[in-house]
């Protein structure tokens, strides 16, 4: 295929990842980890997986980053993930040195390509990655937007009773408790939420999209979700690689857009081949300013002790 996109980390999110961007027939995949074996294994059985899946993606393993030389889209999964207890920001230490120690070598070998984060806490990450691969902030992307999105839009789906192809959501903020779901810019069929449910049961979804994370880990004990994390930075790979001039939330860097400077925060973006071709800012309520403006405190906080962390 004549579209090349690296997944790094062959866990639970990225092997997922490879696996649906492969069976979108995306381009071929190169799945990297820094285990010895675990990408090669897995790419040999999504490859194992293809003529029954009917697709001619070709999927390598390795530990080599010079494997990914000349991707368009990368994604980035390595790290570790939340185990019962822990917050996100609790991975800030480790999950950053691994950030920039795989930045570093993907942006050597792929310079132009377009990086998606996915490696917690996302909107750090965001940061060490921009830093550490000295790309333009057009081409740093952080999913966080689209899964939260995901899960309000299940959630509203479930309550009302209707198909989530119906729905649409608005999260904006960092991937983190105090993420902002905009209930009067999500809808059903256009229908503001808003008019479909009483106040209660909205603050009740809200609560639970904060928790979303949280609940899946607290089932799963051992690790953290990786499907819909894996469709989500999926759903961002496909805009970019087909030039699709599509919006969706998504961490990005923000020079005075929103009011924030330096700052990486998820908010609606155009996306296509370049990466984010446009930032788009939307009217906020005061109310809904205020919840911003505490979510970027958070992401601004957790900045601050990344830069004194010896990473
Ligand atoms: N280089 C490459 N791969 C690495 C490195 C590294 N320096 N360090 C760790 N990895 C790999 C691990 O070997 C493992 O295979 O990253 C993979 C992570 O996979 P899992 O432990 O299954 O974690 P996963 O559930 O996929 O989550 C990965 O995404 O959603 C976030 O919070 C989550 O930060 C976590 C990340």
């Amino acid at each position: 295929m004549d579209r090349k996109i690296s997944v790094i980390g062959a866990g639970f999110v990225g092997a997922t990842a490879a696996q649906r961007v492969a069976e979108k027939q995306l381009g071929d995949v190169v799945l990297v980890d820094i285990v010895e074996g675990i990408p090669q294994g897995k790419a040999l059985d999504l490859t194992e997986a293809a003529p029954v899946e009917k697709h001619d993606a070709k999927i390598t393993g390795s530990n080599n980053y010079e494997d990914t030389a000349g991707s368009d889209v990368v994604i980035i999964t390595a790290g570790i993930p939340r185990k019962p207890g822990m917050s996100r920001d609790d991975l800030l230490a480790t999950n950053a040195k691994i950030m920039k120690s795989v930045v570093t070598e993907v942006a050597k070998y792929s310079p132009n390509a377009v990086l998606i984060i996915v490696s917690n806490p996302l909107d750090a990450m965001c940061h060490v990655a921009y830093e550490a691969s000295g790309f333009p902030k057009q081409r740093i992307l952080g999913m966080a937007g689209v899964l939260d999105s995901a899960r309000f839009r299940s959630f509203i789906a479930m309550e009302l009773n209707v198909s989530v192809e119906n729905t649409h959501a608005f999260v904006l903020g960092g991937h983190g408790d105090t993420m902002v779901p905009l209930p009067r810019y999500s809808t059903v069929s256009g229908i503001p939420i808003t008019e479909l449910m009483p106040p209660d049961r909205i603050e009740a979804l809200v609560q639970r999209t904060r928790n979303g994370g949280a609940e899946i880990v607290s089932m799963l004990k051992t690790g953290s979700a990786f499907y819909a994390p894996a469709s989500s930075a999926t759903e961002m790979a496909e805009a970019v690689l087909k030039d699709k001039k599509k919006i969706l939330p998504c961490a990005v860097l923000l020079q005075g857009e929103y009011g924030y400077n330096d700052l990486f925060i998820g908010v609606p973006v155009k996306l296509g081949n370049k990466g984010i071709e446009e930032i788009i800012e939307i009217k906020l309520l005061p109310e809904e300013k205020i919840a911003l403006d505490k979510s970027a405190e958070a992401v601004r906080g957790l900045v601050a002790t990344l830069a004194k962390l010896n990473y």
